[in-house]
């Protein structure tokens, strides 16, 4: 089927009390593991990709890729801008066919990313593509950071409840992602939910609430997220370490190999069961 937006798809999961997966694609074999995985799980899912990603596959390419797996396929496909920190970027992916957005101006001064998100919105809404936008600083972790660092800095910016609620009627966002105990790049479960605090958000806004960085949530603080309003949950961290493990596993084991086919697949397969695992834990089996 064609693409589809995530607005639907994230009301009828807050509606339901589910979670919807937004998995990063950077290279076509990912993409095919997060379709091949949500096929088999009978699950909607949103593809996303980052401005690095569009940097290293190209605009183009990326929604031709998309768009030739979702015609083929007979579950719900969104593509979705990952954190889209340019302006210009937004327009560039919504005139490509991207069905969703993300104006990240988390790194601003409120009243800038307020002001930024609402332009985003704007134009978007002109054409019927829902808007993601962050607040507070979901960080990026250092790959030197002790755990303890980690938390260190996921503490310093939360997302204030009061803040989300002014954001939201300011900027009329269609998908909020506040800051709420995680932070990018983990490698281990070692995020800790501010679950009041998401619930807080949740009963202020009403919007579909979005965790980031939620490769570093255990399935435990992921299934007391989504009771209390994560509706989408970004997944990047794991899906890169499957796959570039078992490249590396691969080539480690046959060194004399020069068809990178041959551990593409087995990284593909990988990154599947990655995903599959993720959409078990997030409640949206058979959603479809
Ligand atoms: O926007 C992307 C995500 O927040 C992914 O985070 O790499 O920590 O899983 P992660
Ligand atoms: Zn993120």
């Amino acid at each position: 089927m064609s693409l589809v937006g995530t607005k639907e798809m994230l009301k009828k999961a807050q509606k339901e009390k589910y979670a919807i997966g937004a998995f990063n694609a950077n290279n076509m074999e990912i993409i095919q593991a997060i379709v091949e995985a949500s096929e088999e799980e009978k699950s909607p899912v949103i593809i996303q990709a980052s401005q690095g990603a569009i940097k290293y596959a190209g605009l183009d390419m990326i929604v031709a890729m998309v768009k030739v797996i979702a015609e083929k396929s007979r579950i719900p496909i969104a593509l979705h801008l990952d954190h889209g920190t340019d302006y210009f970027q937004n327009i560039l992916c919504l005139r490509a066919g991207f069905t969703s957005l993300m104006y990240d101006g988390s790194a601003l001064p409120f009243d800038e990313n307020v002001a930024m998100t609402k332009k985003v919105v704007e134009m978007a809404h002109v054409c019927g593509i829902p808007v993601e936008a962050e607040i507070g600083q979901v960080g990026k972790m250092d790959s030197s950071d002790e755990p303890g660092v980690a938390r260190e800095k996921i503490k310093e910016f939360m997302a204030k409840p009061e803040d989300a609620e002014k954001f939201a009627q300011l900027t009329q966002v269609d998908i909020l992602a506040p800051a709420v105990g995680t932070i990018h790049g983990c490698r281990e479960p070692i995020a800790k939910l501010d679950i009041t605090r998401i619930e807080k958000i949740r009963d202020l806004t009403g919007l579909p609430l979005v965790l980031h960085g939620a490769s570093g949530a255990s399935d435990e603080e992921l299934r007391k997220g989504i009771a209390a309003g994560i509706c989408k949950v970004n997944i990047d961290t794991r899906i890169r370490m499957a796959f570039t493990n078992k490249i590396r596993q691969y080539l480690n084991e046959h060194p004399e190999e020069i068809d990178p086919r041959k551990a593409l697949n087995p990284a593909k397969a990988a990154a599947k069961e990655i995903i599959k695992g993720r959409i078990k834990i997030l409640g949206s089996t058979g959603k479809a």
